[in-house]
C-alpha cells in the first residue's frame, strides 16, 4: 500500500518520464557501487553493530583512521549506512512505479581484503589499487570552475594504491597509515564526484517527485564530502619512498597558501554560469560533459575501482550513464 501511495504521489506531480527512469537507475547503480566500495571501508575501520552488520573491525586501520579524527569510525559507518538507504530508496521508489531496479548481484565476484575485520565475500568494487583523484583539494580552494574549461592538478599524487589494508599490517606503522591517508582522500574523492552527479543529473529531471529525489539525496551527498573534505586535512605527513609509494605532505607547510591551506574547506567563490557575473560559492562542476553520469563512470573508472571486474559489467554501466545522460527535461 505504501508503495501505491508513492507512486500516486509521484504521478499526481506530473508525468514521469523515461528520462526521468533513466537518471533513477544511474543513481542506483551508482549507489550500489558507493554501498560497495563504503561497505569494505566500514568492515575495517567503521563502527561494527547490527545496523551495518558485516564485518568485525581491523585495529590497526581503525587506529590509523583515528589518527585523522577520533570520530572517523563513526563517520565511516554512517555514511556507509547513508549509502545503503541511498539504493534501498531509489530501488525501492523504481519498484513502487513499476519500473526495473538495478541489481548487480551477478557481479559481486572481486576477493575481500585478507586483513582481519573483513567479511570473505564477492565485491564489486577493487579498493587496493586505487588511483585516487585529489584534485578537488585544488578545485575547491579555486575561483575557476572546470565548467570553464579550466583543468586542476592533483593535490597529491596517489596512484595504484591501497585504500584499505589488504592483509594485516602493523599498528602504527607507515604503511597502514599511508592507508589510512589513501582512504580519507579517496572519501572526499568519491562523495565530491556524488555531489556534481547528482547537480547535472537534476537539470535532466522532469517529474517533481523524481527532482525532489535527486535535490535532496544530492545534498546528503554535498554533506558527505563537507566533513570528508575536512577530515582529509587531518591526514599526518607520511612517506613510502620508492616506485608504488606515496608521499603525504605536512599540511602545516601550506598555513597562508590559499590554493592549498587545511582549513580552508567552504567552498571558494568560483566562476558559474557565464563568465563577467559575479564569483559564487556553489557545486563544481554542473555541466554533463564534466559531471553527468558519463563523466561519474569515467571517473569510477580511471580510480581503478574496477579492476578485475568483467566486460558485461562495464558494458551495462556505461549503457546506464549514457540513458541517464540522454535524459531532457521535458516542460
Ligand atoms: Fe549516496
Amino acid at each position: 500500500m505504501g508503495a501505491g501511495v508513492l507512486a500516486q504521489t509521484a504521478r499526481a506531480s506530473g508525468d514521469i518520464t523515461n528520462g526521468d527512469i533513466a537518471i533513477l537507475r544511474w543513481l542506483a547503480a551508482a549507489e550500489i557501487i558507493e554501498t560497495d566500495m563504503w561497505q569494505q571501508y566500514n568492515e575495517l575501520g567503521g563502527i561494527q553493530d547490527s545496523e551495518v552488520p558485516g564485518g568485525s573491525g581491523n585495529e590497526a586501520f581503525t587506529d590509523a583512521l583515528e589518527v585523522l579524527d577520533e570520530d572517523m569510525p563513526v563517520y565511516v559507518h554512517d555514511n556507509t549506512d547513508d549509502e545503503i538507504s541511498h539504493v534501498a530508496f531509489l530501488n525501492g521508489f523504481l519498484t513502487s512505479i513499476g519500473a526495473q531496479p538495478v541489481n548487480f548481484s551477478q557481479f559481486r565476484t572481486l576477493p575481500s581484503s585478507q586483513a582481519t575485520g573483513a567479511q570473505q565475500i564477492g565485491r564489486l568494487t577493487n579498493l587496493m589499487h586505487l588511483n585516487v583523484d585529489t584534485s578537488w583539494w585544488l578545485r575547491y580552494r579555486s575561483s575557476h570552475n572546470p565548467d570553464f574549461n579550466f583543468v586542476f592538478p592533483q593535490f597529491i599524487n596517489i596512484s595504484n594504491r591501497p585504500g584499505i589494508p589488504p592483509v594485516d599490517l602493523p599498528s602504527g606503522s607507515d604503511e597502514i597509515q599511508a592507508i589510512a591517508n589513501t582512504a580519507a582522500f579517496h572519501f572526499a574523492a568519491i562523495e565530491q564526484g556524488g555531489s556534481s552527479l547528482y547537480s547535472s543529473l537534476a537539470l535532466k529531471a522532469t517529474n517533481l517527485t523524481v527532482l525532489r529525489i535527486i535535490v535532496s539525496i544530492g545534498g546528503a551527498e554535498v554533506n558527505h564530502f563537507a566533513i570528508w573534505h575536512d577530515k582529509a586535512g587531518n591526514a599526518p605527513a607520511v612517506t613510502i619512498p620508492g616506485s608504488g609509494g606515496v608521499r603525504f605532505p605536512d599540511m602545516e607547510d601550506f598555513n597562508g597558501n590559499q590554493t592549498k591551506q587545511n582549513n580552508l574547506i567552504m567552498p571558494e567563490p568560483c566562476a558559474f554560469i557565464e563568465n563577467g557575473l559575479p564569483v559564487c560559492s556553489v557545486i563544481r562542476p554542473t555541466l554533463t560533459p564534466n559531471a553527468g553520469a558519463h563523466h561519474a563512470f569515467h571517473a569510477f573508472s580511471a580510480s581503478g575501482i574496477f579492476l578485475g571486474q568483467s566486460q558485461a559489467f562495464i558494458n551495462e554501466l556505461s549503457s546506464l550513464a549514457s540513458n541517464a545522460d540522454a535524459a531532457q527535461r521535458q516542460l
